[in-house]
C-alpha cells in the first residue's frame, strides 16, 4: 500500500505544474513554443437534413477541436459529411443540435449579418471550382476581400500584387480567369483566400479539378503559406495522397469521426515526398 503521505515522494515541480490554473499553464506552454490556442471547439454537433419524409443525418454527434496554426485534413468518401462540417465551421450552415465555439463565441448564436462579418474578418475560402469572377482580372479578383473590408484602393493594390507574386503569378495580374490555366486560376483563388491574412482558411477539394503534378504544386503552395504565417488550414478531400500534407487527419464516415491521426512526418515539400515514394519502390 502507498503511504498516506505518498504525495511527498512524487516529483514536486511536476505537481506544481499540474496544480497551476489552466490559463496560466497555457501561457507558460505558449511561451515555451507549444501552441495550444483552440480556435474552434465543436461539441456534439448534429446536422439533419429533411428531404420530404426522409431524414438524412449528415453529421452525427461530432466533437472536435481545431487549434491555431495547425493544418487539418477532413478525409472521407463522397457523402460522408465533410463539406457539411466545413460549412458549419464557416457559419454557412447551423447545426441541428450541438454547438460550434469560435474563440469563445458560439457561432450558431450569431445573426446572418454577424456571420458575414465573421467570415470577412477571420475566414478565407478555396473552392474546387475556383469561383473567380470572370469579368475581373486576376488582380481585381484578389482585391475583392479587401474591398469588402473597406481597405483603401492604394493599399488594396499593393497587398493584392504582393499576394499574386507570392503565388507565382506576378506576370498574370491583368489576365481574366478565361485567359489562365486551371492551375493558374487556383493560384489566383489561393491569393484571394490569403490576401486578408485570415486566421483560418477552408479549402473544399481544392485540387479536385487539377492533374497530379499541379495538385502537388498547389498543396506545397497552400500549406507553405499557411505554415509561414501560422494560419489554420482545413482541407477537405477524399484523397489520402493529400492527407499527408496535414498535421492532423480527421477521418469522417457516415457523418461521424472515425479516427484522428497525427502525421509524424508531415510532408512540407513535394520533392521530399517524391523521394520517400522512390525509396518505397
Ligand atoms: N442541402 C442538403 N440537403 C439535403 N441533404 C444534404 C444537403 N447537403 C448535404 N446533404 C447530404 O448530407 C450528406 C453529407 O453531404 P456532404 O457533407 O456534402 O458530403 P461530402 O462533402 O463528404 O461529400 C450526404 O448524404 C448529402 O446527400
Ligand atoms: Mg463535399
Amino acid at each position: 500500500m502507498l503511504p498516506i503521505n505518498h504525495f511527498d515522494t512524487i516529483n514536486k515541480p511536476l505537481l506544481t505544474l499540474l496544480l497551476l490554473p489552466y490559463s496560466l499553464l497555457k501561457i507558460l506552454l505558449y511561451e515555451g513554443g507549444i501552441n495550444l490556442e483552440v480556435l474552434f471547439d465543436l461539441k456534439n454537433v448534429r446536422k439533419v437534413y429533411r428531404m420530404g419524409e426522409e431524414k438524412i443525418m449528415a453529421l452525427d454527434d461530432v466533437s472536435l477541436t481545431f487549434e491555431k496554426g495547425k493544418i487539418y485534413c477532413l478525409l472521407g468518401t463522397s457523402g460522408s459529411g465533410k463539406s457539411t462540417l466545413l460549412n458549419m465551421l464557416a457559419g454557412l450552415e447551423k447545426p441541428t443540435s450541438g454547438t460550434i465555439i469560435f474563440k469563445g463565441q458560439p457561432l450558431e448564436k450569431l445573426s446572418e449579418s454577424q456571420l458575414a462579418l465573421y467570415r470577412q474578418k477571420y475566414v478565407g475560402f478555396v473552392f474546387q471550382s475556383y469561383n473567380l469572377l470572370p469579368t475581373l482580372s486576376a488582380l481585381e479578383n484578389v482585391t475583392l476581400p479587401l474591398i469588402f473590408r473597406k481597405i483603401p484602393k492604394r493599399k488594396r493594390i499593393v497587398a493584392a500584387k504582393a499576394m499574386l507574386k507570392a503565388v507565382g503569378l506576378a506576370n498574370r495580374a491583368k489576365h481574366k480567369p478565361m485567359e489562365l490555366s486551371g492551375g493558374q486560376q487556383q493560384r489566383v483563388s489561393i491569393a484571394r483566400a490569403f490576401v486578408n491574412q485570415p486566421q483560418v482558411i477552408f479549402a473544399d477539394e481544392p485540387t479536385g479539378n487539377l492533374d497530379t503534378k499541379t495538385t502537388y504544386e498547389m498543396m506545397d503552395l497552400i500549406t507553405g503559406i499557411a505554415r509561414e504565417r501560422n494560419q489554420t488550414l482545413v482541407i477537405v478531400t477524399h484523397d489520402t495522397e493529400i492527407s499527408v500534407y496535414a498535421d492532423r487527419v480527421i477521418s469522417i464516415r457516415d457523418g461521424m469521426v472515425e479516427s484522428i491521426t497525427d502525421n509524424v512526418n508531415t510532408v512540407t515539400d513535394t520533392e521530399e515526398k517524391r523521394s520517400d515514394i522512390d525509396e518505397e519502390n
